[in-house]
This record gives structure tokens, C-alpha cells and sequence, in this order.
């Protein structure tokens, strides 16, 4: 019977051993327990046939079951150590962390190069002691036209090309009407620049529907042209940093008199001709002159005592001719790859 038994355990074991070497995983670890260990296991019915022995026999065939049981659990207890160390070696290889790699860094943002610009003629304004004031981009008919000498049906209306809202409204063709808000609030002397945006149906290599202009208003005693001419000079020199050639042309606006146009050497083709500055050597950047004494007198200023000059420049076309950018609607494409170079 002992004979019996001890050959029953030995292969049971040896047959246990084997499954636990053979488990893959927890869970087929825990089946081979179950199939001997368990309740209902092989080695626990071992067990349960022991009534079946003669009562001396009993002890001893007992003390063999169960040091062959202690030998398989631990059979089992080394095997559910090699396996959780083996998943954690492999836990480790898929989260492994490079640490030398480089960090994700957040990306640096810039100021548009039109914002540049204009804060580029802010500084310079402001450092010859004029103030910035802005006004709204939506305007009626009398700040944009009427109160600057447009009247209904003046001809000058057409260079307008106005965006028009069904009450009558409009968005603002230039920034002249800041010139009105300007002199109704302010006594003179005045020294301001107006910046904004400024919409027209307009689109083509230097043309854009939104763009900005700068509006520059002094009106003091004794205000003249050559006034005008010297500021215009002197700030077209500092913007630039270089002696560009720059240009008075006669022209016509009906809120001055005399009025001019000044144009800047194209930097494209250096006054050759080319296809920025359609072919003439010249890129138009601002409208000027002396303010005409009706504007003057329709915003309650006194046109016996004062005078004075006033400009409307294209920040967007300046921000092309000192970046020599060939076209005015990249800045408004919103290209990344455009705007870094910027930064
Ligand atoms: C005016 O708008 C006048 N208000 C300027 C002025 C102010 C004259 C004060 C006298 C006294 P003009 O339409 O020419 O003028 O525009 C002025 C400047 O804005 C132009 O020289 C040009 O540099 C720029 N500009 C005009 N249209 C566009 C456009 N569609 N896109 C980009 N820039 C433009
Ligand atoms: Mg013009």
C-alpha cells in the first residue's frame, strides 16, 4: 500500500510540476492549483481517501500527502514569482522612458510683421511728442466723407470703393474721420497719429480690402506745407534707417489743400520697374496735406487763426517696402511658414 501511494504522489507531482512549468501566465498557473490542490483537486482526494486506510497506516500515508503538497505550492509559489517578475520586465521595456531625449518646448509666438511696423512708427511719433488716439472702424457718412469736405455725390467718393451696411453705416475707407473726432474733442494745438484698419473693395499685389493706414494730424499756429514736407522726411529716414529715395507728388484730396502723394523708391527693384510697383521705380505709401480750412471750420476750429497738416499713410505697404515682402496679401494669408520669419 505505502508502495502504492508513494508511486501514486510521486507521479501526480512529477505530472503537477510539469504543468506549472508549462503555465504561461497567473491565470493558467492558478488552473494547475485548482486541478490538484484545490477543493476538489487530485492531491486534496488523496487526502480524503485516507479514511479508507487502516487507522495505523493513516499518519504516515498522510505526512507523505502532505509534504507532497508543500512541494508543489512551492513548486507554484516559485513559479508566480518568476512570472510577475517576468511581466515586470516586460512592463518596464514597453514604458521605458528616453530621458536624454530633448523636451517638448511650447512654441514661440511673435508679433505680426504689420504690428511690428506700426509699433515702429508709434515709437517714432510719440518720440516727437505726438499721442496716439484711435476711433471706429464703423463710421457714418459725415465722419468719413461729409465733415472732410466729401460731400453727396463728390466725384472723390468713387476712390472709395465703400463697404456699406443696410442702416446706412459703413466701415471707414480711410482713417480721416479720426481727424474729425480728434478736432471736435481737442483744442489745438493737436499732435496725434490715428491708427486702424481700414476696408475697401479693393484686391490685387498692393491692394488689400482690410489694411492700415496711420492718420498723423498737427494743427497749431502757423502750420504749413513745409512742416508737413520736413515731418514726412524725417520719419520716412528713421522708419527706414536709410536714405530711400522718396517723392512729393502734386495730388487731390478734398479734405486738403494743397495735397500730395509721396512715394518711396520701390526696395524691390531699387527704382528699375518691376511688378510691385507696376513697372514705375515708385511705391505710393501715404496721402497728404494741409488741412483745407473748411474741414477746419466744420469741426469748430478757427481757420483765420489756425492751420495745419495731416497724413494718411499705409502701414501694410510700409511693412512691405522695410521687409521687402513682393506681396501685400501674404500678410493676411496666415501662413506660419510667412509669419516665423518674423519672429
Ligand atoms: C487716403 O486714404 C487719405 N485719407 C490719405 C490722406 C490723409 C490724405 C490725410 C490727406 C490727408 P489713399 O486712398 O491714397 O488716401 O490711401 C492712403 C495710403 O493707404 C496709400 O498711399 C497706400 O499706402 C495705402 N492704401 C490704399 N489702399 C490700399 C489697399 N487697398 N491696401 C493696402 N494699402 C492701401
Ligand atoms: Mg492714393
Amino acid at each position: 500500500m505505502s508502495n502504492d501511494l508513494d508511486d501514486t504522489l510521486k507521479q501526480l507531482v512529477g505530472e503537477a510540476k510539469r504543468a506549472v512549468g508549462e503555465a504561461g501566465d497567473e491565470r493558467a498557473l492558478d488552473d494547475v492549483r485548482v486541478r490538484y490542490l484545490g477543493k476538489k483537486g487530485e492531491l486534496t482526494a488523496l487526502l480524503k481517501s485516507l479514511g479508507q486506510l487502516a487507522p495505523e497506516d493513516r499518519p504516515a500515508a498522510g505526512a507523505r500527502i502532505n509534504a507532497a503538497k508543500d512541494e508543489l505550492q512551492d513548486a507554484i509559489g516559485a513559479r508566480r514569482q518568476h512570472l510577475s517578475r517576468e511581466q515586470m520586465a516586460r512592463a518596464l521595456e514597453a514604458e521605458q522612458v528616453d530621458v536624454t531625449l530633448p523636451g517638448r518646448r511650447d512654441a514661440g509666438g511673435g508679433l505680426h510683421p504689420v504690428t511690428q511696423a506700426l509699433l515702429r512708427m508709434e515709437d517714432i511719433f510719440v518720440g516727437a511728442g505726438y499721442s496716439v488716439v484711435t476711433g471706429p472702424e464703423v463710421e457714418n457718412d459725415y465722419y468719413n466723407f461729409e465733415a472732410l469736405n466729401i460731400p453727396a455725390h463728390h466725384p472723390a467718393r468713387a476712390m472709395h470703393d465703400t463697404f456699406y451696411f443696410a442702416d446706412g453705416t459703413l466701415l471707414r475707407t480711410h482713417t480721416s474721420p479720426s481727424q474729425v473726432h480728434t478736432m471736435e474733442r481737442e483744442e489745438p494745438p493737436i499732435r496725434v497719429i490715428c491708427p486702424g484698419r481700414v476696408y475697401r473693395r479693393d484686391s490685387d499685389l498692393t491692394h488689400s480690402p482690410m489694411f492700415q493706414q496711420l492718420e498723423g494730424l498737427v494743427i497749431d499756429r502757423g502750420i504749413s506745407f513745409a512742416d508737413l514736407k520736413g515731418t514726412v522726411i524725417e520719419f520716412l529716414q528713421r522708419f527706414f534707417e536709410k536714405e530711400l529715395s522718396v517723392r512729393f507728388r502734386p495730388s487731390y484730396f478734398p479734405f486738403t489743400e494743397p495735397s500730395a502723394e509721396v512715394d518711396v523708391q520701390c526696395v524691390q527693384c531699387l527704382g528699375e520697374g518691376c511688378r510691385v510697383c507696376s513697372h514705375t521705380g515708385w511705391l505710393e505709401v501715404m496721402g497728404c496735406g494741409v488741412v483745407h480750412p473748411n474741414v477746419l471750420e466744420m469741426s469748430g476750429i478757427d481757420s483765420e487763426t489756425y492751420s495745419g497738416f495731416a497724413f494718411g499713410m499705409g502701414i501694410d505697404r510700409l511693412a512691405m517696402l522695410l521687409y521687402e515682402v513682393d506681396d501685400l496679401r501674404l500678410f493676411y494669408d496666415n501662413d506660419l511658414r510667412f509669419l516665423r520669419q518674423f519672429n
